[in-house]
Formats: C-alpha cells, structure tokens, sequence
C-alpha cells in the first residue's frame, strides 16, 4: 500500500518564527517516519517583514495560487515593529489567510501540562478547548462615523450574525466533542444585556443542542463564565463562543494553564475546501530573537494538531505525549520554564522522544 502523501506550506514569518518552526518540522517529519506516512514540506519566505522590506507588501500577487492546494500551512509568528507597523504586517499575511482561506473556526486547547508552574491554585484537571467564530459577529465592518469631530459625532458598528455562521461554528463545537469523547459543550452568551443577537445565538445554540442529544450542554453569560474560567476550570470540555467572547476567552484559557511559549492555535475551514493554518499562540518575540532560547512547544502542539487535522489521530497523540514527557524534564526545558536548554535542544528531545 502507497503510505499517504501530504504537502506541507512553511510559513517561517519574523523573529522567533524562524527559530521555531524548524523544529516543528523535525517533530512531525519524525512522527511521518513512525507512523507510516510522507510528508513534503515547501518553504515560503513571504508573509515576513523581510519580504516586506524587498517587495513592499507582505504577500505576492499570486499567493494564493502558491499556498492553496496544500494540506495545511505551518506557520510561524509574523511581526517586526522596528521596520514595518504591526498592523500592516499582521493584515497583509495572517488576517489574509483566516479571511480568503474562510478559517471560521479558531480552536485554542486549554491543558495544564507538566513542568508549567500554573498561575491559579485552583488549577487541577485542566483539559479544554475553545472554539471561536472567527469571520463575523462583532468584529464587522458594517458602521461608519458621521459628523466627526463635532459635537453631533455619531459613531456604530452593528454586529453581523448570520444563521450560516452561528449553525457551522455551533456544529462543529458539538461535533469536537462527540470527536474528543467528553461530550460537554459550553456556550458563551450575553443574551440578558445584548438582546436581540445573543438571544439569536443562544436559539440556534439550543436547536444545535437538541440535534446532539448525546452532548451535555450548559451556556453561561460571558461575565459569569470568565470568572468560572478561573474558579473551576475543571468544568469545560468545549467552550464555543462568538468571535468577540472567543478571542478574549482565547487569551485567558491558555493564561490559566501557564506561559505563552507552549500554547498552540488552529485556524480551520472544516470543509477543507481551503488549506487551514495552524501555529503557535505567541508572536515573533523580538526581545528574544536570535539567542536560540525560544521554546519550541507552541510550534510543536500546533504540529500535533496539525496532523490531527490531516486525521493522522495516533501520530498527533505521540506528538502531545512526547511534548507531555519531555516538559515534564527540567533538563530540555527553556528559560521561559525555568531552565537553560535552548530552542534545538527541547525539539530534538521532542523529536527523539517520538521516535
Ligand atoms: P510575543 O508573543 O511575541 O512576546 C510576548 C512575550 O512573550 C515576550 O517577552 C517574549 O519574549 C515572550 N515569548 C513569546 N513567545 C515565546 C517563546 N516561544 N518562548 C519564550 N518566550 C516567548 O508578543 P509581542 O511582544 O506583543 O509581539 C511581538 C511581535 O509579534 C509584534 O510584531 C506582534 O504584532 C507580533 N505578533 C504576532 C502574532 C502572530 O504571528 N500570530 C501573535 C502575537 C503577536
Ligand atoms: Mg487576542
């Protein structure tokens, strides 16, 4: 039998980017050799603020035709405030990716890993994920400002749910968690204060829940559940929320487990009819760039859910395991834990253990 083939866009970007996703390329080559299957790794340098510099935009005219017949992008951190403005360069690559690739799901695990001091003494059982909307609701671009700079200032911006959006980020959260086999699904609200949008979620969250009678289901209002987050995160399995609750929700999770080095994020268009992105949480870390000290784990759980994506189950459960075993080691940690490995060091204790 022909071991299955899968093309692979690397995506290094700026900073820390550069150092790390090599090694989330030595992890998943070594789990396609242990686990039966090929992978081809093709190294874009667009989408950086060196591309930028050379070209005057972040991507070329044709990237999507360069990018969009791979299985998945493995992406870096893109960023250099020094030379390009933040907002020019995360708009012109990352944010052109999530929207043309139409990456409505954003998924943040939540997991309380060994070796990680957590922040909260309530921290025990964590293992969660969030699953955010990520191409509508709050952040449209439906308002404008009338009268600027007088006293008549008027200033909207309506948020946009339509019912396309709120059912297939609703089901795919329901689905994740009949997939991850703890069937419990939160959903994020504000239907007493927003009341004609949240209202609206919480019905189609409700329709969606009685078509999975097999889901446990609760839904909190957004206040109540930040502050549920933090007094017994040991509650959630699934939380799924609007693009505006998400991405907060998205930063406090990954918080409550421990440091930005080790957290990972996808960007998926579950039907696959675009690639989908997947990369750590953390930026390009300037202040770090160039020492060889950046912790490789966030790039290495994105590889894992890389190929969890690519539906190679087993060779992402080694991944996790491996990164499991090897945290738990104060020998291969990096500073950001405490020790003195460096990036090379950690990924190839990573790559060896999954071997
Ligand atoms: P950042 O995540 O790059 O760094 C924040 C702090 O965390 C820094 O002190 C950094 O040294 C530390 N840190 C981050 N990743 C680490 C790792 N793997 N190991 C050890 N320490 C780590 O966020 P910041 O400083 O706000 O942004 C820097 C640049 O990155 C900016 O240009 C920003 O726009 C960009 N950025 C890009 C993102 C992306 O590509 N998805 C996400 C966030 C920021
Ligand atoms: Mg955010």
């Amino acid at each position: 039998m022909n071991e299955p083939t899968y093309r692979i866009a690397s995506i290094p970007g700026d900073g820390i980017g550069v150092e790390v996703l090599p090694q989330g390329e030595i992890v998943l080559r070594a789990a396609a050799e242990r686990y039966g299957f090929t992978l081809r790794f093709d190294r874009f340098e667009f989408a950086s603020c060196d591309y930028y510099l050379a070209h005057g935009r972040m991507l070329p005219e044709d990237w999507k035709e360069q990018i969009g017949a791979h299985d998945a992008l493995f992406f870096g951190a893109v960023g250099w405030p020094q030379t390009v403005p933040d907002h020019v360069s995360l708009w012109g690559s990352l944010v052109q990716f999530r929207r043309e690739f139409d990456q409505y799901v954003s998924l943040r695990p939540v997991k309380l890993m060994p070796g990680v001091d957590a922040p909260l003494k309530t921290a025990r059982d964590i293992d969660f994920v969030i699953v955010r909307e990520n191409t509508e609701g709050e952040y449209s671009q439906v308002g404008g400002r009338m009268f600027s700079g007088t006293e008549r200032e008027i200033v909207t911006q309506e948020t946009v749910m339509t019912r396309v959006g709120v059912d297939r980020i609703l089901r795919y959260a329901f689905e994740l968690a009949t997939r991850r086999g703890t069937p419990h699904v939160t959903s994020a609200t504000k239907s007493n204060g927003i009341s004609i949008t949240m209202p609206y979620w919480d019905e189609r969250a409700a329709a969606m829940a009685a078509e999975h009678p097999d889901v446990a289901f609760d839904k909190f209002h957004i206040d109540n559940l930040a502050a549920q987050f933090v007094l017994r995160p040991d509650h959630f399995d699934v939380v799924v929320a609007s693009n505006l609750f998400g991405d907060i929700l998205s930063d406090l999770g990954p918080a409550l487990s421990g440091t930005i080095g080790i957290a990972p994020s996808a960007n998926i268009n579950p039907e696959r009819r675009f690639p989908s992105l997947f990369e750590p949480v953390h930026g390009s870390a300037p202040d770090i760039a160039g020492k060889g000290i950046a912790n490789p784990v966030g790039q290495i759980w994105a590889a894992s859910m890389l190929l969890d994506h690519l539906g190679e189950r087993d060779a992402a459960a080694a991944v996790l395991r491996a990164v499991e075993e090897v945290l738990a080691d104060p020998a291969v940690r990096t500073p950001d834990l405490g020790g003195t490995a460096t990036t090379e060091t950690c990924g190839r204790a990573i790559a060896d253990a999954v071997r």
